[in-house]
């Protein structure tokens, strides 16, 4: 349940186990606790004068300005994301979360897997694709922006050579593919090319998506519909060649979406509908196609993160220290979440370690959904 349906299921049990008494005895038939507070189911009007902050009015059913204050979007609020050229570069982790010599269960290991990251040349896609060359894998990375991708496969290359010396045959192959993930042709020749330079493929990880602020009743349709296209199409295509592919091979595979905790909560203040709305639909989408699939061996699982900083949001929000707080004021770990904390949730869906778990929503919010 969400913090908005909480409160109004809390204002509608306590308004209807108030006893029925006329005004005149009203206050005092009343336990003290509700003496000082009117409480009233109808939603007020933010229009409304009698409701400005520092009214003093009391009459039933009116309230101070402060209520609901801090779980309202603001149709003011809108995330301004840079222009192509001006995004920041990802770099990958280093230091944190990278090779070991620590003992650990060998299910976590992606030795001899071939894995697909789409949107992999930056943020989180580029985190997830580099815990899975760690954990072993050969990867995939699928991209708007192949020249990103083809300077971050080889960077991940160059890493393991570094931090490997003499292991030069044990390399990891990290390839990079164009594609544009709402178009199924698009979709079909990057998988082909895939098959073509690894032979196969274990695992896809979607993370290819994007979000933008609008009231819902100014939303450009065409921007909707690009929107949906990328975050859930691209999601469900890339999830049916792979599928199709390993059905074929009559081999078991996991796949990971990437969701949001906004498939299950309502962020504020900005308002994005439409992207809240489809990452409901990737999350749903991970379900139904891991009881599809389940026959076939292959897992289906969501990944839902919170609000997680990465080099574009760190860019967005510097811009915007305000924003910063307030989401962070939400956050019961009282923190923005790091990339590489989706680095050992993806390794595990991807894993055996993760065999019997299919069909699950892992969030990675600090726990901003269960308050
Ligand atoms: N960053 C966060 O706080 C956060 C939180 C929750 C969920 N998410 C989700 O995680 C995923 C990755 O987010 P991010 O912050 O790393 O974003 P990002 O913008 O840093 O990276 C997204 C990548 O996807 C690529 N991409 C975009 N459209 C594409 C398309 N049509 N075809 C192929 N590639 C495309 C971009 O070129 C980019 O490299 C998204 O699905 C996002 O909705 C992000």
């Amino acid at each position: 349940m969400s913090k908005t349906q909480a409160l109004r299921h809390a204002s509608r049990f306590l308004s209807s186990s108030l006893p029925r008494v006329t005004p005149a005895v009203h206050a005092a038939a009343r336990p003290a606790a509700y003496r000082s507070r009117n409480i009233s189911s109808t939603p007020v009007r933010r229009d409304d004068k009698k409701h400005d902050a520092g009214s003093t009015s009391s009459a039933p059913g009116e309230s101070g300005a402060h209520e609901g204050q801090f779980a309202r979007t603001d149709e003011s609020v809108r995330v301004e994301y840079p222009e192509e050229a001006d995004l920041p570069r990802s770099q990958p982790v280093q230091g944190r979360g990278g090779s070991h010599h620590k003992r650990t269960l060998a299910t976590f290991s992606l030795e001899d897997r071939v894995a697909v990251v789409t949107g992999g040349a930056r943020g989180l896609g580029l985190v997830m694709s580099q815990a899975m060359v760690l954990s072993g894998a050969d990867v995939a990375i699928v991209d708007l922006n192949k020249e990103e991708a083809t300077r971050q496969a080889e960077q991940l290359m160059q890493s393991f050579r570094d931090e490997n010396p003499g292991e030069e045959k044990r390399v990891p192959q990290v390839t990079a593919h164009y594609a544009d993930v709402s178009s199924p042709d698009s979709v079909n020749s990057a998988i082909s090319e895939i098959l073509a330079d690894h032979g196969k493929i274990d695992n896809l990880v979607t993370s290819a998506g994007f979000t933008e602020n609008f009231n819902a009743i100014d939303y450009p349709h065409d921007r909707m519909q690009k929107l949906w296209g990328v975050n859930v199409d691209g999601t469900y295509l890339f999830a049916i060649g792979v599928a199709k592919h390993l059905m074929e091979r009559k081999s078991p595979g996991s796949i990971i979406f990437i969701g949001s905790m906004s498939g299950a909560i309502v962020n504020v203040p900005q308002p994005q509908a439409p992207y809240n709305a489809a990452k409901a639909a990737v999350r749903h989408l991970a379900s139904s196609l891991a009881v599809e699939w389940a026959h076939a061996g292959i897992r289906v699982n969501c990944i839902s993160p919170g609000y997680m900083l990465t080099s574009l949001t760190k860019k967005i929000l510097d811009d915007n220290p305000e924003l910063q707080r307030k989401w962070t004021s939400l956050i019961p770990q009282g923190k923005m979440g790091r990339p590489e904390d989706l680095m050992g949730a993806v390794t595990f869906l991807a894993s055996d370690a993760s065999g019997y778990v299919t069909g699950a929503d892992l969030r990675v919010d600090g726990g901003y959904t269960v308050t």
